[in-house]
């Protein structure tokens, strides 16, 4: 489908983000030819940069992707460049002068899309400009596009809300979740509600519990400053690892609108059991790197990092239990384990299904594995589903096999990054993967009450987990207790363990 004219204005255009992902991203999709021709990217930032530093700096963003100099030309002809002072009216009234200029040039028909890739406390300030500065008063559509972290908790979450939507109504924010970009997260729905195999299973009479890890092998890096004051629980656990959460355990919807989508979700988080004082320590765990080594390299702490306090309680490892008060749900438990300098950068989903009601098999070497369902996020991407069958030419002796489905090497083609498709969405107006406000509100209900037990009790034992480990025994112990444990699940293809 071509994508209507646009004007996009990326906020904190000489960033990180815009430079890693946006511009590549916008890129891909004017190769594919997915962009209309009638666009302009005007790329705002506080540098004083001329056009053609700007565009300089494109150039270099998009010279991974190895493309032919007259494609990127072509695209670079679209780009535009304006200094700003995010508290300044002039500013934003060059701005608009500006955006006029360009939606007659390209023929835009007015439509805007506002991407804040900055710092969030700069959120407020720019949507109010926006819209007493005339930004947003044009013939054709506007949106507002928001990076996280949306809030610090659920207070600040809910006065930015309040903010922006002084300037935005509800269906034009956009606000990123970029899991919600991943091709296989996307996929859990059509597993399940495409295949007559789950769905009728996917309940507490056939599925004994659900652990969804997502491991990083990197630190904190530059980034102390922020991570101290957030934390893994915020960075990854409210957001990411809770979206997954609630496409696993959401009712099907009545059909893919993005409304009818968005409730189910809101439903499931409505159904997820608070926890909160002394219960957080049956529930969670936290934990905070130490040195360790990664890939046979030495690493430091946590607290050894830049801008990072010497007694720091900030947790870089959290793992859960979330349980559900609803019929599907009761009873099931569902694990998400998350954290810096693991193993491993891995995300999966492991559905692990019930024990059959009596194993006819068992014999001393071997009792029956149990049947698992596991979705590869990244970084390879497919199903396993395991199974038992008869071990050949071995009388009556099973052996566990994997039917795997990769999804890149079926079909063909590597998947595309997250922000292209959600920028994508958002251009064509569907905001069915970006989450809404009730969602936000209702995670980071659940989140606070964990954060606030957790900063009102320090924790004394960190650094609790060596770095290159899969976190503190405490989080195997959470499992253990039901008589689970973590499953360590291989790549795809080859079988190598986490
Ligand atoms: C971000 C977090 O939202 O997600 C980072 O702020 C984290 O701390 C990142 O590293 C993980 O994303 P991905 O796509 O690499 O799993």
């Amino acid at each position: 489908e071509n994508t209507p004219p646009t004007l996009i204005m990326i906020f904190g255009a000489t960033g990180d983000l815009a430079k890693r992902k946006l511009f590549p991203s916008l890129y891909q999709l004017f190769l594919k030819g997915s962009l209309s021709r009638r666009f302009a990217l005007l790329g705002v930032g506080r540098r004083e940069w001329t056009n053609d530093q700007f565009k300089e700096h494109v150039r270099d963003s998009l010279k991974a992707s190895g493309h032919s100099q007259e494609q990127v030309e072509s695209f670079i002809e679209h780009c535009v460049y304006q200094s700003h002072d995010v508290s300044d009216s002039n500013s934003y009234i060059q701005l608009k002068e500006l955006a006029n200029e360009l939606d007659h040039k390209f023929d835009l028909e007015g439509n805007r899309i506002f991407y804040l890739a900055m710092a969030p406390e700069f959120f407020g300030t720019i949507t109010d400009h926006l819209k007493l500065d005339g930004l947003t008063d044009t013939n054709g559509f506007t949106r507002l596009v928001i990076e996280k972290p949306f809030g610090h908790d659920l207070r600040s979450a809910s006065k930015l809300n309040e903010q922006i939507r002084e300037s935005f109504s509800e269906d034009e924010i956009y606000r990123i979740d970029h899991y919600l970009g991943k091709e296989m997260v996307q996929n859990i729905e059509v597993i399940r509600f495409a295949n007559a195999l789950f769905e009728p299973l996917w309940n507490n009479r056939f599925i004994s519990n659900i652990q969804i890890t997502s491991s990083e092998t990197l630190g904190v890096e530059e980034r102390g400053r922020y991570y101290e004051k957030s934390g893994a629980l915020r960075d990854m656990v409210q957001n990411h690892m809770l979206q997954m959460v609630a496409l696993l355990a959401m009712e099907p919807p009545i059909n893919l609108s993005t409304d009818e989508i968005r409730s189910e979700k809101v439903r499931a988080f409505r159904s997820m059991r608070p926890i909160e004082g002394e219960e957080v320590d049956k529930y969670f765990v936290r934990g905070q790197y130490g040195a360790g080594e990664i890939n046979g390299e030495a690493v430091n702490g946590y607290r050894d990092g830049d801008n990072v306090d010497d007694h720091s309680n900030t947790e870089t490892f959290v793992s859960g239990k979330i349980m559900f008060d609803n019929f599907r749900w009761a009873g099931v438990p569902f694990y998400i384990r998350t954290g810096k300098r693991m193993s491993v950068k891995s995300t999966k989903i492991v559905v692990q299904f019930k024990d059959i009601p009596m194993n006819l098999y068992y014999n001393k070497e071997h009792s029956l594995d149990p049947n698992l369902l596991v979705i590869h996020i990244q970084p390879d991407e497919g199903i396993t589903l395991h199974l038992n069958a008869k071990k050949t030419n071995q009388g009556v002796n099973t052996t566990p096999v994997q039917l795997s489905y990769s999804a890149s090497s079926i079909d063909g083609i590597n998947t595309p990054e997250a922000y292209e498709k959600l920028l994508y969405d958002c251009i064509l107006g569907d905001a069915t993967n970006f989450t809404h406000w009730d969602e936000v509100k209702l995670s980071w209900s659940f989140v606070d009450k964990i954060s606030d037990y957790w900063e009102a009790v320090r924790e004394s034992s960190f650094p609790n987990y060596q770095s290159g480990t899969m976190g503190p025994e405490k989080s195997d112990e959470l499992l253990a207790e039901e008589g689970f444990q973590w499953w360590a699940i291989g790549e795809i293809d080859g079988n190598k363990e986490s």
